[in-house]
């Protein structure tokens, strides 16, 4: 029997409600506390992580955004003649509005993120603006496997495209195995085509923590809200008992990771409910709620060759902050 709209977005809203309070249980009981970083963009998280993109500290979004408009007729030309593109974690598809615009004759543009709803409304956006670019949203988890629809046409160029340095956020397992997803993607089904797809990614360089830090801690206070965010979100969800006032965010630079990580400090020895259960913090205990990892293109070159890509070009800024790279399958 199939079940309505609604029913299905409150079974959805309740299987995510079950693996945050999954993860919480379990990122509460180790050592080194943690918890994954997709928790942080609830909605209030999500308007936040907006204001973040613009603040003068964090360099990365206007960076690959100048990266994208200087470079556009080179990245769509990387792209090909009646190009078919796929955009992992497409969002609003604001940048990637600067490479549709550059296209020539592009065949179809599949942007792909989990919200669904969302995905919809900025499709149509999309449609309305670029009339000769076929649109195909595709509702899913770019974390995971899953297939493209079967109405992708065959003998087009495909490129994969993957903004926002979010492949920072991943392990550099999760990075290859992702990659490897995007390789099979813009590979026609049943075939292993040796030039046949293309992919650009863009990533945040490694560079001085003079700069990494304060672009992960704003001076206006913007990236510890969106950190602390996340325990309003246990309360709220999860009936916690986490007072804000008594923990801190902070940003470190892991250079063994080589990654800016956000923690959140107890500021106090404390004890606190979560999900029912009772956790302990010791004064100065935090929680590693994200990493953000920093690539040199030689180490980005590596995990890519690890996933059956070599580098094709790449594009940056003047002062070397950012890169789009340009893969081709090997
Ligand atoms: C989404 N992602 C690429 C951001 C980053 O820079 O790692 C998330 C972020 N966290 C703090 N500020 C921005």
């Amino acid at each position: 029997m199939t079940s309505s709209v609604s029913t299905q977005i409150i079974e959805a809203l309740d299987a995510q409600t079950a693996a945050f309070e999954a993860d919480v249980l379990a990122g509460l009981s180790k050592t080194q506390k943690t918890l994954p970083s997709r928790w942080l963009y609830d909605d209030h998280g999500s308007e936040v992580f907006e204001q973040i993109t613009k603040l003068p500290e964090y360099y990365p979004t206007r960076t690959e955004t100048a990266i994208l408009t200087d470079n556009a007729q080179e990245l769509a030309s990387f792209c090909g003649v009646g190009a078919v593109v796929l955009e992992y974690g497409a969002g609003a598809g604001v940048k990637s509005q600067i490479l549709l615009q550059a296209l020539q004759q592009a065949r179809m543009y599949l942007p792909i993120d989990i919200a669904g709803d969302f995905l919809a409304v900025s499709a149509a956006r999309l449609r309305a603006r670029f009339s000769s670019i076929e649109v195909l949203p595709v509702a899913a988890d770019f974390s995971h496997d899953f297939a493209l629809p079967g109405d992708v046409p065959v003998g087009f160029a495909r490129t994969g495209v993957f903004l926002g340095s979010t492949i920072g956020n991943l392990t550099v397992a999760e990075a290859v195995s992702f990659l490897g997803r995007v390789r099979s993607h813009v590979l026609e089904a049943g075939t292993s085509k040796p030039h046949g797809g293309r992919a650009l990614i863009g990533i945040d360089l490694k560079k001085s923590t003079d700069v990494l830090i304060p672009a992960y801690d704003d001076a206006a206070g913007v990236t510890a809200e969106f950190n602390l965010n996340l325990l309003t979100r246990i309360n709220r969800e999860l009936g916690g008992t986490l007072a804000v006032n008594r923990f801190r965010h902070e940003a470190r630079w892991n250079e063994q990771e080589s990654a800016i990580e956000m923690h959140i400090v107890s500021l106090a020895d404390q004890m606190v409910i979560a999900a029912g259960k009772a956790f302990g913090f010791a004064e100065g205990e935090t929680i590693h709620t994200e990493s953000s990892r920093k690539y040199s293109l030689d180490g980005f070159a590596k995990i890519a060759g690890e996933a059956g890509w070599s580098v094709a070009n790449v594009w940056t800024d003047e002062k070397d902050l950012f890169a789009i790279v340009g893969l081709e399958v090997r």
